[in-house]
């Protein structure tokens, strides 16, 4: 299973990588995660690209195709991974194309979760995460406890920098300028498929589901 999740900021794509991740024992490979987590580092490369991911912009392509080069060579990506949030330009995806060379058996999908971007709006400006493992809450679907401590390791829920509503609506322009072409770019060599995002976190994920196992039903 080579699964790329493609959708604009707050689609969804985390939340249903995190279900493949766990149904199909296949790695979730989140550049966002991964970019987070050497901010909190604060490594080299993190110190690099706060200010980039708190104004909403997009890390370098040099960097994030290293990062993907390095991270799918990984033992535990041998039978697959599912890609959240990369590739988001057409050079990260031309990247992609050449590292995969190498595996002419990989069939990759790309799967866009669509939704309306007001939807995009209210569900990132309502997230909430834990400061220590990262576990997702959301004012309207899942609210954190009064006492905004994560329910699985105590650590404090906090917003995410870049989740304030000025910089959602950055990140969703960056988003329709260098990355929604990707879904003529994977269309046009038919790896492209689509589910509705604005409905339950469970519907959501059957239809990804039944791409899974029968393509042909929902491709575009
Ligand atoms: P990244 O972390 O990838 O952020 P993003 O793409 O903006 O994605 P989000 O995590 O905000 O949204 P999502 O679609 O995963 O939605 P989620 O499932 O969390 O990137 C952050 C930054 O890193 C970028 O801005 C950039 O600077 C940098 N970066 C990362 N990758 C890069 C790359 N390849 N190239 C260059 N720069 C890169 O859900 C959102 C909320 O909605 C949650 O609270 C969730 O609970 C809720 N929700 C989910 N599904 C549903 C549902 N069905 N119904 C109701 N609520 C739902």
């Amino acid at each position: 299973m080579h699964l790329i999740l493609l959708g604009a900021p707050g689609a969804g794509k985390g939340t249903q990588a995190k279900l493949l991740q766990k149904k199909y024992n296949i790695p979730q490979i989140s550049t966002g995660e991964i970019l987070r987590a050497e901010v909190k580092a604060n490594s080299e490369l993190g110190r690099v690209v706060k200010e980039i991911m708190e104004k909403g912009e997009l890390v370098s392509d040099d960097i994030i195709l290293k990062i993907i080069e390095h991270r799918i060579q990984q033992p535990d990506c041998q039978n697959g991974f599912i890609l959240d949030g990369f590739p988001r330009t057409e050079t990260q995806a031309e990247g992609l194309d050449m590292l995969l060379q190498k595996f002419p058996d990989i069939r990759l999908k790309a799967i866009e979760i669509a939704l309306p971007e007001k939807d995009n709006i209210a569900r990132l400006t309502g997230r909430r995460i834990c400061s220590q493992c990262g576990k997702d809450y959301n004012l309207q679907l899942n609210p954190p406890p009064p006492d905004n401590r994560c329910t699985v390791c105590g650590g404090e829920i906090i917003q995410r920098d870049d989740d304030d509503v000025a910089t959602v609506r950055h990140r969703l322009d960056v988003y329709h300028e260098q990355t929604q072409p990707l879904i003529n770019y994977y269309g046009s060599r038919k790896k492209l498929y689509r589910v509705d995002g604005n409905q339950p976190v469970e519907a959501v994920f059957r239809d990804i589901e039944k791409i899974l196992k029968n393509g042909v039903q929902l491709q575009k």
